[in-house]
């Protein structure tokens, strides 16, 4: 017989538990923490994320197939907004994002769904910088980019290398 006390917190924690029910991807979504202070859900919270981890469409929040978040330098949190994220999969079709003010995008799975391999490019006017590796599967960039870099982690992802003047006009 188990003790009443035991079945109520049990009870208790069904009824808090997210709509989600894999007990991993509740810890993993816990571990990103709260909302950041004074950004609203939507476009522009999160940056630097692995946005999936949430946007699955089983967890509560509305599904992407591809999302991240793209840096000015490697080393600097100014988000680069306006830059455009190329995204080629392994049937050749090529779908193209911009990201917002936070430096975030994200794509719709009913606009491209990728079939892996996917190849990544950024693009801000003329300057063009590719990812040398596909992604083998894995739609949120922040799953390996984050910073610290780490020997497990590529830093966050970015557009120029060294600091250099970024027109992010029309921004806030
Ligand atoms: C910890 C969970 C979590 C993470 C991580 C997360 N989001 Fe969200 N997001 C939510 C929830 C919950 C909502 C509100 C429900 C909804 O609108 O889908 C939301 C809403 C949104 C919306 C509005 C969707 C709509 O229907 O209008 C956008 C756009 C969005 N997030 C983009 C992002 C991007 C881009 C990232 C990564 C940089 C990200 N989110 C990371 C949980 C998350
Ligand atoms: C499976 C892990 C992984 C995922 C997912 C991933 N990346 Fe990368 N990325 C790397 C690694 C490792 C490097 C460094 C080696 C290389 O360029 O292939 C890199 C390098 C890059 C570079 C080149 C940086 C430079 O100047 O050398 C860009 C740009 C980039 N990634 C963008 C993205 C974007 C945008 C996404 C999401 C759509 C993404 N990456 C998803 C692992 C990943």
């Amino acid at each position: 017989m188990i003790p009443r006390a035991i079945r109520l917190a049990a009870a208790a924690l069904l009824a808090f538990a997210p709509a989600c029910d894999d007990p991993l991807q509740e810890r993993a979504i816990e571990a990103l923490g709260p909302e950041a202070p004074g950004v609203p859900r939507g476009p522009l919270h999160r940056r630097g994320q692995p946005c999936l981890t949430c946007h699955d469409g089983a967890s509560g929040a509305r599904a992407f197939s591809v999302a991240g978040t793209v840096y000015v330098t490697a080393s600097a949190p100014d988000p680069a907004p306006g830059v455009v994220v190329e995204l080629v999969d392994a049937d050749r079709r090529t779908f193209r994002v911009a990201t917002n003010c936070a430096g975030n995008f994200f794509v719709e799975p009913a606009d491209f769904t990728p079939r892996y391999p996917l190849f990544v490019a950024l693009e801000s006017g003329s300057y063009r910088v590719e990812m040398d590796t596909p992604v083998q599967r894995d739609g949120s960039c922040a799953s390996c980019h984050g910073e610290p870099a780490s020997r497990s982690k590529a830093g966050q992802v970015y557009l120029h290398a060294t600091p250099r003047p970024f027109d992010a006009s029309g921004c806030p």
